[in-house]
């Protein structure tokens, strides 16, 4: 089963939009296997962004990510890392289409986009062990998930 690592980032919790973002999540049907709220450290931030360490927006990406709470989940579906990035839409707010998280909740043309997702199988196993316990993720089964999937 696929899992995604999601960061509702320092400006969603800011602007109190944790609740609706996790709304979309749960009327979309995608099961929330793992959350909590904590504060990225400058070395986790390295570690989580180490394909953009090194990007001249990176010193501004860090000082965002690291300025306040973050809520961190783990969402759990066949196909979720997918559908979660579709449902983030584009990186810029400013850009993103309309219906989509970062469409519809910002209008910043550069790195304030409230929303991360993993990109890949891969980067979801790096980012989820990076960010989660083992004993901290839930593999439980939703009792309406016979009317989510065929
Ligand atoms: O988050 P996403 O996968 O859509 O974009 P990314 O290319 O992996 O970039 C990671 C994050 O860096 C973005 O979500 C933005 O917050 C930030 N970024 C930026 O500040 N300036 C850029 N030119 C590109 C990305
Ligand atoms: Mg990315």
């Amino acid at each position: 089963m696929e899992r995604t690592l999601v960061i509702l980032k320092p400006d969603a919790v800011q602007r109190q939009l944790m609740g609706k973002v996790i709304s979309r999540f749960e009327e979309k049907g995608l099961p929330i296997v793992a959350c909590k709220m904590m504060t990225i450290s400058p070395e986790l931030a390295d570690r989580h962004y180490e394909a953009h360490t090194a990007k001249p927006f990176y010193p501004g990406l860090k000082a965002y990510m690291t300025g306040g709470p973050v809520l961190v989940l783990v969402l759990q579906a066949e196909g979720v890392i997918a559908m979660v990035r579709k449902m983030m839409g584009a990186t810029f707010a400013s850009d993103a289409e309309p219906g989509t998280i970062r469409g519809d909740y910002g209008c910043a043309k550069g790195t304030f986009n409230l929303i991360h997702g993993s990109d890949s199988p891969e980067a979801a196993q790096r980012e989820i062990e990076l960010f989660f316990e083992k004993n901290e993720i839930f593999d439980y089964k939703l009792t309406n998930q016979c009317w989510l999937k065929a």
